[in-house]
């Protein structure tokens, strides 16, 4: 049996960084819209690939389950890329959390009790959960190591405390870096890394999304004010992703990088910075 890649999420990112690192496996593309899957799974059939698709909800935990067991009754699970997830504008407070903090938490619980060794997992964050201030000690170690079904139980997620989408998506991928660190250590013991990549506005149908939303005009700000001066490309995120998943990443493992074309350093040290 061929090593078996899962990847979460048929999007644009999910697809470039699939594409390059599961040349000669079986890639598992999952997604809650079977459209997607079947879409992605046609483009990287014709490009060469092996692809089995699977309907999934990130946010459930019995889909989750289901999908681990079809992933390892494939072969061994040597790679994991979590790019399922919904944006500020796409979702409401309740779905961001579900979908992006927990969901990512759950598949990291639940392939880490499964990858092979040597294997590798990277979430795709987002530069989002950089522009959250610091968070109290306490919730940052919450974020980090809460158990997956008591996560959304946590009092500073509850309605309420949430402010808006935009700080729920904040929240929830403060959460994934973290997380990811925390399950670095777990990951360790069977002899697998896992990292986060966090991509600033990177061109894919979500981020036309929030360009054309309510967000539009502070997006738009973002690209013009930033260090590049542009929006990234998913080819661009697929590059440190094959780095990170790759032999040459053999030394990374619980880190969070951004990818952002500087807009993180502009947000915090450019001309106008944050109050
Ligand atoms: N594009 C950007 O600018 C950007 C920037 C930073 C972070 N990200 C992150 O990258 C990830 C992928 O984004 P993209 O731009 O490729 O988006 P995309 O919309 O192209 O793809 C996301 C995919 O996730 C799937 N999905 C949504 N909810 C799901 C669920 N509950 N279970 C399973 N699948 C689900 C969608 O059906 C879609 O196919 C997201 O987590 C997003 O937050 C994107």
């Amino acid at each position: 049996m061929a090593d078996v890649i899962v990847l979460l999420g048929a999007g644009s990112l999910g697809q470039a960084i699939a594409r390059r690192i599961s040349a000669g496996k079986t890639l598992l593309l999952a997604d809650i819209n079977p459209q997607n899957a079947e879409a992605a799974a046609k483009t990287l059939r014709d490009a060469g690939f092996s692809v089995s698709t699977a309907a999934v909800d990130v946010a459930s935990l019995a889909s989750v389950e289901a999908l681990v067991a079809s992933a390892t009754a494939l072969g061994a699970v040597t790679g994991l890329i979590q790019a399922a997830g919904v944006s500020p504008s796409q979702a409401p407070i309740e779905t961001i959390l579900k979908v992006d903090l927990y969901g990512t938490a759950l598949l990291l619980d639940r392939f880490g009790a499964v990858i092979a060794p040597g294997g590798v997992g990277l979430v795709v964050s987002s530069q989002s959960g950089y522009r959250l201030g610091a968070l109290p000690d306490d919730q940052t170690r919450a974020l980090a190591v809460t158990p997956v079904e008591a996560l959304l139980d946590l009092p500073f997620l509850q309605p309420g405390a949430v402010k808006d989408t935009l700080h729920a998506y904040q929240l929830s991928k403060r959460g994934n870096g973290l997380r990811v660190m925390a399950e670095a250590v777990r990951w360790g013991r069977r002899g697998a890394r896992v990292n986060a990549i966090s991509p600033g506005i990177i061109i894919t149908p979500l981020a036309n999304d929030e360009l054309n939303g309510p967000r539009g005009p502070s997006y738009r700000g973002m690209i013009a004010s930033s260090v590049a001066k542009r929006a990234g490309t998913p080819d661009e995120v697929a590059n440190l992703a094959a780095l990170l998943m790759g032999p040459d990443g053999a030394f990374i493992t619980g880190s969070d990088m951004l990818i952002d074309g500087g807009t993180t350093a502009t947000y915090w040290f450019g001309d106008t910075p944050p109050a």
